[in-house]
């Protein structure tokens, strides 16, 4: 019987994870984050009202599902503070439901610094991150000298710790960018401040899950960002500073492989991507534009418009068998609709030769060149359709093609941004 079930997003982010996340969590117990931070932004729709999270896990709006952030999220104490503030402005009982792991590496306010800064120097050749602090907060976790959530709660070890990572990064701040650096007491201060606020979620996720688990409780493990932007399998450099894919259930919540019984892989119709770097599919005219303006591609977090193309076959079958993904859904199969052919890549040309697997080099991806299979779109509406039946006959056999195309069979269809919307072929609980 399925009791946990991850949900991974398969392309470059923004596959519309929140959304099936929070229809899902109806079912679970614990709906648990385990890698990225607050550079996520993950949409939920209810009946109209929109919420966006960016740290808080997709279930936070499910009264009854416990929220768990595991060790391999890098949390931001102003993101939490404010993300948590704002739901219980509207009602939503945060507190008494979210728990946090002492593990979890905080990003300080130089890591934002240092994000923008890096930035700003590479110019052109930008990552275009979100500015948040990730990647240089999950280097210092690397590197061993990050602060911990547990941190907060020893300000003697805080300081001793905070004053020679400091001194590091000021050195870096104001000698290689040129800046001002930061100083100790203030961000010492505001760390203690923050923390305060939040002594009471400390909670051992891995133990937590492992008893759970004991129970027989349903578990749902909610990915960020996409298996394009793992930093190992994705198209680096231009990808996010953790592991999207799999393999960060475990390291990043603590559970061993055996607590994974289902694994839901988020792909849209087509393809999106943020920020810099290849996309063999990307779509430069007016039917890239459609897509984008019916989409309302503009990014959750940073408002930042999104790239949009045709959906890439080679990529989503690469992100199916390197995350043994058990089923795909499809969302935002409506924003396809009056497409007159739809476009799907389903090789790529390197050099003049043809190959159906994404290169591991990342320098080969921006020599790509997607060859594509058409396939006839269809006129009407099918936006809030709930049963496979009602789709147009060309939805279904778009829907067909990607299933024999991507490695994975489609198992959920999204057809509008409302909890509601959506054709369920086989629940992953079934
Ligand atoms: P996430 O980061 O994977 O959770 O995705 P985002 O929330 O960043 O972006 C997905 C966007 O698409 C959000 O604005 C959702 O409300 C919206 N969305 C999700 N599913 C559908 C769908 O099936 N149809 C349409 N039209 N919009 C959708
Ligand atoms: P969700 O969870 C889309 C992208 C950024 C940039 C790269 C590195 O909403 O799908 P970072 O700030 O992580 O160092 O930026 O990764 N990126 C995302 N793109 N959706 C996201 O999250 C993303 N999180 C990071 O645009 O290209
Ligand atoms: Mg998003």
């Amino acid at each position: 019987m399925t009791k946990s079930i991850v949900v991974l997003g398969t392309q470059w982010g923004d596959e519309g994870k929140g959304k099936i996340v929070d229809l899902l969590a109806r079912d679970m117990d614990a709906v648990v984050r385990f890698q990225g931070g607050h550079n996520a932004g993950h949409t939920l729709v209810i009946d109209g009202h929109k919420t966006v999270l960016h740290l808080i896990p997709s279930g936070i709006l499910n009264q009854d599902a416990q929220c768990l952030i595991g060790n391999g999220v890098v949390v931001s104490l102003e993101a939490l503070k404010a993300e948590t503030e704002s739901l219980e402005s509207k009602g939503v009982n945060v507190r008494s439901r979210l728990g946090i792991s002492p593990a979890c590496p905080i990003i300080m306010p130089y890591h934002e610094l240092l994000d923008h800064a890096r930035e700003k120097a590479k110019g052109d050749k930008a990552i275009g991150t979100t500015g948040r602090g990730i990647g240089p907060a999950y280097e210092d976790k690397v590197s061993r000298r990050g602060i911990r959530f547990s941190d907060l709660y020893n300000p003697g070890l805080l300081a001793e710790k905070l004053e020679e990572t400091l001194d590091f990064h000021n050195f870096v701040l104001e000698k290689y960018f040129d800046m001002q650096g930061l100083v100790f007491d203030r961000v010492l201060d505001d760390a203690l401040q923050l923390g305060a606020c939040f002594s009471d979620l400390v909670t051992d996720v891995s133990g937590e899950l492992h008893r759970l688990r004991s129970e027989g409780k349903r578990i749902l493990y909610e990915g960020a960002q996409g298996s394009l932007l793992d930093i190992d399998h994705g198209t680096y450099p231009f990808v996010t500073s953790s592991n999207t894919t799999i393999g960060a259930v475990c390291t990043g919540a603590g559970v061993g492989p055996d607590a994974i019984d289902y694994v839901l892989g988020i792909t849209k119709a087509y393809t999106t991507r943020v920020g810099s770097g290849p996309f063999p599919t990307e779509l430069f005219d007016d039917i890239g534009a459609g897509i984008a303006k019916r989409g309302d591609e503009f990014g959750a977090t940073t408002g930042r418009p999104r790239r949009c193309g045709w959906l890439d076959a080679v990529a989503l079958r690469r992100a199916a068998h390197t995350n043994g993904l058990s089923g795909f859904c499809v969302t935002k199969l409506d924003v396809l609709d009056g497409v007159e052919t739809i476009k799907v890549g389903v090789a790529y040309r390197l050099n003049g030769e043809l190959i159906d697997v994404p290169p591991q080099n990342p320098e080969a991806w921006d020599h790509l060149e997607a060859v594509y299979e058409s396939f006839p779109g269809w006129q009407d509406s099918t936006r809030g359709i709930t049963q496979y039946d009602d789709l147009p006959a060309n939805a279904k056999a778009y829907i067909a093609a990607m299933e024999s195309l991507c490695g994975a069979p489609v198992h959920m269809i999204s057809t509008g941004p409302d909890r509601k919307e959506n054709i369920i072929l086989k629940h992953p609980l079934d």
